[in-house]
């Protein structure tokens, strides 16, 4: 008789798991937004860029953009980086190019903070996210812009951040941070194969955009360094982050849209996000919704994310004030491992831009899935804490096992104001979800 030794069956089980993790059927981000072969390219060199570190190239970046934008080649243009490092001040890109970054190219920001360009405040923010009145300017800048593409072959985007992240900690900073790259108002843009470094504020901000592939990135802060959130899509839709690393001092990946009035009188949301096969370390949360999420958040799926040494697992952060909605949200297949608290979905997250925001405007949040989520070394395993006025519904959790260092025992969720189900949760969660009758997944409904 054939005998299945146990080991066999054990390699089986591990291998049908990780498959479903690792190769199963690949999903990508690939159609969002068409793949463009430029035919005309041009050099930094052919500007006069020096990439030797101390030559001030900002000229030679206008210049090669105002060539790409005014002498517009058929199918766009293609501006070449080579190795070197390549000091510039900020810099806006134009339709129908692509930035390319050889390998040991470093596009450097300078750190003349004195003369940084401002810009107007994104009207659904109000102000500046950490100062009243305009922003500076982001390093990299696009406004109004289509089919741009930022790629190469692992070049590096350094915001040398440092003197901004004294002037937050020293309390002298006159306006809001830089990004290292922002789009506004743009479609079909494509980021990938590139590394960010060290950047001021949030590394990759598009706000008001549509159809925006980021795959392949290595986004690099430490862990102290404030602020410096990954990928923050805001207000926009048709966004597909994918294969990444980040590690930075705040949220790896953190979907906005907009800050209480503003954002609400804005009313653009964010829709249609997806992030997968995204690792990293955070100091804040791997996977965040909100606090910003006055226009509105739905439509989101995070999967395949593997996360370590952080503080929160997966954060969905509204506060009073906020308006907006939450919707529609699923998180399936996260590993953690040594995270402080593995999943936490609260109403009282974050700040407000003045004291004229609405204390009635309170955030709907219905239909969060979390699923397939398994932890280590997770010190606290969950909280999920609404609104008295406005309780969290339709939340389901399946399948979930935090635990702690010291065996199963880790200390018990927190919940109040919430409704939904759990299913197969470890430790068991908390008496307002319940344990629907029937096997299978709890039906989320919002
Ligand atoms: C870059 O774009 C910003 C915002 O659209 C604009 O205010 C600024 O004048 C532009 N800078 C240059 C050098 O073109
Ligand atoms: C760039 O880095 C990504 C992510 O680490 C990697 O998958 C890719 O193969 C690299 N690409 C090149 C051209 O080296
Ligand atoms: C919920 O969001 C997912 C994307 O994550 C989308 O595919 C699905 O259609 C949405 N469901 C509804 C009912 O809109």
């Amino acid at each position: 008789m054939f005998r299945v030794r146990p080991f066999v069956l054990f390699s089986l089980c591990c291998f049908l798991f990780w498959s479903h993790i690792s190769f199963g059927n690949l999903i990508t981000c690939s159609g969002i937004v068409p793949m463009r072969y430029r035919s005309d390219k041009v050099s930094i060199a052919d500007f006069g860029g020096v990439g030797d570190g101390r030559t001030l190239n900002t000229k030679a970046f206008r210049e090669a953009i105002f060539r790409i934008q005014h002498l517009r080649r058929r199918g766009g243009t293609l501006l070449y980086v080579p190795p070197g490092v390549y000091l510039t001040e900020s810099f806006n890109l134009t339709s129908h190019m692509t930035l390319y970054l050889a390998r040991g190219a470093i596009i450097r920001a300078t750190q003349d903070t004195w003369n940084w360009p401002l810009v107007a405040p994104l009207p659904s923010y109000g102000r500046g996210r950490e100062r009243p009145g305009g922003r500076y300017m982001s390093f990299i800048h696009g406004d109004g812009l289509r089919d741009v593409v930022i790629t190469g072959e692992n070049g590096t985007i350094d915001g040398q951040g440092g003197i901004w992240w004294n002037m937050w900690r020293q309390g002298t900073l006159r306006f809001t941070r830089p990004n290292l790259v922002e789009f506004m108002n743009s479609r079909g843009i494509i980021i990938s194969n590139v590394i960010f470094r060290n950047s001021p504020f949030w590394n990759i901000h598009p706000v008001y955009c549509s159809n925006v592939v980021i795959r392949y990135v290595t986004i690099v802060a430490p862990s102290d360094s404030p602020n410096t959130d990954g990928i923050d899509p805001d207000s926009s839709s048709n966004v597909c982050i994918e294969d990444s690393f980040i590690s930075t001092g705040d949220d790896l990946v953190a979907v906005k849209s907009g800050w209480d009035e503003y954002g609400i009188a804005y009313g653009r949301p964010s829709s249609h996000i997806t992030i997968r096969r995204v690792t990293g370390s955070s100091p804040f949360a791997g996977i965040a919704v909100g606090s910003e999420a006055s226009g509105g958040v739905e439509h989101v799926l995070a999967e395949n994310i593997v996360l370590y040494n952080s503080g929160i697992g997966v954060n969905i952060k509204t506060n009073i004030g906020r308006g907006g909605f939450i919707r529609n949200i699923t998180v399936t297949q996260v590993f953690m491992e040594n995270v402080r608290t593995g999943i936490k979905i609260t109403g009282d997250t974050g700040d407000h831009p003045d004291n004229r925001f609405n204390p009635n405007a309170l955030p709907y949040v219905k239909g969060i899935t979390l699923k397939n989520i398994w932890g280590v070394r997770v010190q606290q395993a969950g909280s999920i804490q609404g609104l008295k006025n406005a309780p969290f519904t339709g939340i389901c959790l399946s399948r979930i096992n935090l635990h702690g260092r010291t065996g199963p025992r880790s200390p018990p969720w927190k919940c109040s104001d919430v409704s939904g189900a759990a299913i197969e949760v470890s430790p068991w969660p908390c008496a307002q979800l319940t344990s629907p009758q029937q096997t299978g997944s709890c039906a989320s409904h919002f």
